[in-house]
């Protein structure tokens, strides 16, 4: 094995381990696809694989209890992890501040960190928000907190803040509008923009017929 494929290998053990009771939404298989996708966005930008692969397989660490208290356990874990395989410090300390930078919301906070290797993760992990797989993991997780699929009477909303969106109890078709639809204009990557536009048209075809199966029209 190449130095590359014999760290990809153990990363992917380490994280297989570490994910071994994660709950749906952020198990290992979301992990696998982010990491496929990563690399495939990857060969249409220049950015460095190794730094793109681990970013991928480490981006979600943390175990999910604490994935939004403590933010520094996910960055903490990998850089521990990493520092037991042969991999530049520099390598490190790029791929923690991708985990530590890639669920940045916007808003008001300054953009601290960003690399072209942080564009193409993100954009494999905001993929896996959309498209057949998103709307498969947005109806999971409104089943984990026992939301509603839907109800008339509740419009998204658009103002929450990040508390209120975490407590927030609304039907889990709110979320398309509250998230899953903005992010196509999100993407980092002109591939993954391209790939955005595809899986956000096949949501709002699903959104036309959840509507008209709702009323008995189709
Ligand atoms: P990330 O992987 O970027 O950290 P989250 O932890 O916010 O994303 O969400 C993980 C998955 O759960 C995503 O597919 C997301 O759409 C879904 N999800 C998060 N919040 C909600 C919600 N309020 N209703 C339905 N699905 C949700
Ligand atoms: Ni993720």
């Amino acid at each position: 094995m190449t130095d590359h494929s014999s760290i990809i290998a153990a990363t992917v053990s380490y994280v297989k381990q570490e994910l071994a009771d994660a709950e749906g939404g952020h198990d290992w298989w979301h992990i696998y696809r982010v990491w496929q996708q990563a690399k495939h966005i990857a060969a249409t930008e220049t950015v460095n694989l190794l730094v793109v692969e681990l970013g991928a397989l480490l981006h979600d660490i943390a175990d999910s209890k604490f994935h939004h208290g403590d933010e520094n356990i996910g960055p903490a874990k990998a850089v521990a992890f990493l520092q037991t395989q042969v991999v530049p410090e520099a390598v490190i300390t790029h791929v923690e501040n991708i985990i530590r930078h890639i669920s940045f919301k916007g808003g008001n906070q300054e953009k601290s960190f960003y690399s072209p290797e942080l564009g193409v993760v993100q954009d494999a992990d905001r993929l896996d928000a959309m498209g057949a797989i998103g709307i498969a993991r947005a109806f999971n997780y409104g089943g984990f907190k026992n939301r509603l699929l839907h109800d008339p009477a509740v419009q998204p909303n658009m103002q929450m803040t990040k508390e209120e969106y975490k407590n927030s109890t609304a039907p889990t078709i709110t979320h398309f509008y509250e998230k899953l639809l903005l992010l196509k204009d999100r993407m980092n990557t002109p591939t993954g923009k391209q790939l955005a536009i595809a899986r956000h048209t096949f949501m709002e075809q699903f959104l036309d017929r959840f509507y008209k199966e709702w009323e008995g029209e189709i």
